[in-house]
């Protein structure tokens, strides 16, 4: 008899008890009455009459309880050859002092906190003062342009931005400050203060009166104590791409997050507290908030924050080291990181340098966990290789396999079956439940479950148009795939105009935004094409305006400038071609998806729409000069 099941079957059955139940294992100023407020659907209340707080949750609660010299942190810097360790009592004691820096500066609950911060302690200690206070973090990932930031500050409109002076790439020092002030010079709104945390490789110029030192600041700050907020008071904002280039602000709450986050670190991740946990991702994205910073810390575990890459800081054996070393018992990471390894090391001869036998399971997401990656992990490792599907939208995985309740069997290709609270589905155009092993959308019915997103910042007609509009009372995931006859999920490809580059979540929108700000460009399209190593890169084709004087090549270098500086190297946007003519239907809409199959050499259907068939023989021929096809 299957255990997942009967616990699955339960969450959507009695939904109201299942959630009231695992609600009592986090800690309440006051406890819920009732689990759901359903009266203004999309926008669904979770534990409405309770209230609690994160940071108590993920550190006050453990230091009471008695594991304050327990490690809640192991920070692992192999770009800075630095190694720290940092207790529950520890990170409590800098964590209430932060939080008291940020109340003397004016900081309350409700007021925005920017954190612009690499993979450093003190990115985690900002998120978690800001939760012990109640002001809502929204912390933007280090390898975002200053226009990108902009955007964030003129959405949010922090009070306070904290930042690091610089962060570290292998074999080159992104200076952060110069980039904040530019955002800051870039956006309409101005927060009060700046705190900036001054790292040896790189000192950041102050601005008077602004600007203030990380250090001295927290010398001289009080302790702060939690604030008791409620329930669905909101923990953070943290943006993702949409389909345009204004991102889009998820907002979590409080209570929901640290419920199902709770939940997940014993039943998904099959650890206990006291073991060690490392996501090998970063805070700027939502697997770093959930599985770097609040999970393990309310589950009382271990956390791992490395500011490295998984090859070249120094080689492919980095995350063996690791594991090695700090006794990882759960990996979790994305299958680029994988095939970054696997591409250096193919046979895996550093995997056998470091005794590993501490492992137990490795889980992959962020992107579709192609078989043969999923293949060299089982064989190299030797331990189950989970794939489960997430979104930043979700905060923790719609589809699972459950380690601490019963290992299902692997499905290559699949992330297994839904997480409690996701009564999923696959639906044709007309709205229709496809059946078992035919693509459609996937959507989940409303209320999505605990710690999924309440709403867009600023934009809830934006949360009830891009997510619940389609498929009335459904949630749109956006991806599409399907269900096989076992109940298996597949997810196959995103539904929109949003690519996925080595993990990372990118709108093609946003980048043709920036193409066609170049002054010779009349009209542009970008797609994402299949890569070895990254999953997906970005390929833009571009119509010039007719009287240009400048050549094709370098108005091609110029855009390619004009990306990393708009939206940030991380778009790793470097494939680019002039063409004639874009191919259209006749209604005028670019055919994306057709130039997509060109570039991947998949089979395409001629569209029946196609205003000029002919365009497609150029487009072939301006693909093949990046070289696509590229044989995968
Ligand atoms: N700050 C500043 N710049 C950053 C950055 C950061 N935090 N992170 C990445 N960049 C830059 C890189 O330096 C690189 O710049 P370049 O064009 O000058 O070389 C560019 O953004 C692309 O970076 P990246 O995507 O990291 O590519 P890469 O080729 O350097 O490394 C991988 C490839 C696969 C090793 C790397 O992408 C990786 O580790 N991916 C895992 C992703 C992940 O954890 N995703 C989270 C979801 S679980
Ligand atoms: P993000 O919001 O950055 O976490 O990206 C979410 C998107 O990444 C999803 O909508 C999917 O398109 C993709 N994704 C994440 N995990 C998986 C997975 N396990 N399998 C397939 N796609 C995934």
């Amino acid at each position: 008899m299957s255990r997942y099941t009967p616990i699955y079957e339960s969450s959507l059955a009695d939904r109201n008890d299942f959630w009231l139940e695992l609600a009592r294992d986090i800690h309440w100023y006051q406890a819920p009455t009732s689990a759901l407020d359903d009266s203004t659907p999309p926008f669904f209340k979770w534990f409405p009459d309770g209230t609690t707080n994160a940071c108590f949750n993920a550190l006050d609660l453990h230091v009471n309880e008695g594991r304050g010299e327990q490690n809640a942190i192991i920070y692992d810097s192999p770009v800075t050859d630095t190694k720290q360790q940092i207790t529950y009592h520890e990170l409590l004691e800098q964590v209430s002092k932060v939080a008291g820096m940020l109340a003397e500066k004016g900081v309350s609950a409700g007021d925005r906190v920017i954190i612009y911060m690499p993979m450093i302690p003190q990115a985690v200690v900002s998120m978690l003062a800001c939760a012990r206070i109640g002001a809502v973090h929204s912390v933007v990932f280090g390898g975002f342009a200053a226009n990108e930031l902009a955007v964030r500050i003129d959405d949010c409109t922090p009070k306070m931005i904290i930042a690091a002076s610089c962060g570290l790439e292998p074999g080159r020092t992104v200076e952060y400050k110069p980039l904040l002030d530019k955002a800051i010079e870039l956006a309409q709104h101005k927060p009060d203060s700046c705190i900036v945390l001054q790292r040896p490789q790189a000192a950041a110029t102050m601005i008077e009166g602004r600007d203030f030192d990380w250090h001295d600041t927290f010398a001289a700050a009080p302790k702060a104590d939690c604030a008791e907020l409620p329930a669905n008071h909101p923990l953070y904002i943290l943006y993702t791409s949409g389909t345009t280039g204004m991102p889009k602000g998820v907002v979590r709450d409080t209570a929901g997050g640290i419920v199902s986050l709770k939940w997940t670190m014993k039943n998904i991740y099959g650890v206990e507290p006291g073991d060690v946990y490392w996501a090998a991702s970063d805070v700027g994205w939502v697997v770093g908030h959930s599985y770097i910073v609040y999970a393990p810390l309310f589950h009382g575990n271990t956390t791992v924050l490395y500011e490295g890459k998984p090859v070249g800081t120094p080689d492919p054996g980095a995350f063996w080291r690791v594991i090695s070393e700090h006794n990882v018992k759960s990996l979790f990471t994305a299958p680029t990181a994988f095939r970054a390894i696997k591409k250096e090391d193919p046979t895996g001869e550093y995997v056998k340098k470091y005794d590993l036998s501490g492992l137990e399971t490795l889980f992959l997401a962020g992107e579709r966990c192609d078989p043969d990656t999923l293949a060299w992990a089982q064989q190299h490792l030797g331990v189950p290789v989970i794939d489960h599907w997430w979104q930043t939208e979700t905060g923790s995985s719609i589809c699972a396999n459950y380690a601490g309740i019963e290992l299902l069997p692997i499905k290559p290709g699949s992330p297994t079956k839904p997480a409690p609270g996701y009564h999923l589905k696959v639906l044709d155009n007309d709205g229709n439940e496809c059946q078992p092993g035919e693509i459609g959308a996937l959507v989940a019915e409303s209320p999505l479950p605990p710690g999924s997103f309440t709403t867009l910042w600023n934009a809830p007609e934006r949360f009830e148009s891009a997510y619940f509009e389609t498929f009335p009372g459904h949630y749109e995931t956006g991806d599409a795939g399907y269900i096989d006859e076992d109940g298996y999920v597949f997810v196959m490809a995103r539904t929109d105009d949003v690519i996925n580059v080595a993990g990372h979540r990118l709108s093609t929108g946003a980048m043709e935004e920036a193409l066609s700000g170049h002054p010779d460009v009349a009209e542009c399209a970008v797609m994402g094409a299949a890569d070895e190593l990254k999953g997906q890169l970005p390929v833009g084709l571009l119509v010039l305006n007719a009287n240009t004087e400048k050549s094709d090549a370098d108005i091609c270098t110029e855009v390619i400038k004009r990306v990393r500086e708009e939206i940030g190297p991380v778009a790793a946007f470097k494939n680019v071609v002039v063409v004639k003519r874009l191919p259209k239907t006749r209604s005028g809409k670019i055919l994306r998806a057709t130039m997509r199959s060109i570039a991947d050499g998949t089979d395409y259907k001629m569209p029946a729409t196609i205003d000029d068939p002919a365009i497609l023989d150029e487009v072939t021929e301006a693909l093949a000069s990046l070289g696509y096809p590229r044989s995968q």
